[in-house]
């Protein structure tokens, strides 16, 4: 049986996340998608409870998914989980550079692998900063998050 783990901020989760949990959940028995807490990038706009019910909510049709949450080195949560391999989304060769030196820290601290999927190019140029952005200075994103992240976003925009 082979158990990969997908992991990211998923703030929030956008389509560009779920067709790649779509597509390494056909390529693996069991898949976890991962929230890290605490994302080191930035303070995160929706809270782990939120992006962790997006996410439930966004693959509950796929079986073989499970989300869950960690903190602290990627490394050492995929060994707890007894975890085979890393998925991660490329969209452009800039993904790539950051993530190459990622996927080799890993390997060296868990002896790990990380697996790419290359993303839709209909997603290329979608990610979780951008929607943001262009949500909240009123533009349409609806082709950009799946409805369940959509209505999360409204109600965020609607308590502002
Ligand atoms: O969605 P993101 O923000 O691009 O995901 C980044 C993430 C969570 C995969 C990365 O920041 C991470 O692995 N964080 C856990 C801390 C860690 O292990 N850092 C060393 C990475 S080699």
């Amino acid at each position: 049986m082979t158990r990969a783990i997908y992991p990211g901020s998923f703030d929030p989760p956008t389509n560009g996340h779920l067709d790649v949990v779509a597509r390494a959940a056909r390529c693996f028995d069991q898949l976890i998608v991962a929230v890290v807490v605490n994302p080191q990038k930035h303070n995160p706009m929706f809270s782990l409870e939120e992006r962790e019910a997006m996410l439930r909510d966004c693959v509950a049709h796929l079986p073989n998914v499970r989300v869950e949450h960690f903190r602290g080195l990627l490394a050492e949560y995929v060994k707890r989980s007894d975890a085979d391999v890393i998925v991660k989304g490329l969209r452009v060769v800039s993904d790539f550079e950051t993530e190459m030196s990622l996927a080799m820290m890993n390997r060296s601290l868990s002896d790990v692998d990380t697996f790419f999927l290359m993303s839709d190019p209909g997603y290329s140029f979608v990610s979780s900063s951008l929607v943001k952005e262009v949500f909240f200075l009123g533009g349409e994103v609806s082709t950009l998050v799946p409805s369940p992240v959509l209505r999360v976003m409204d109600a965020k925009r609607t308590a502002r």
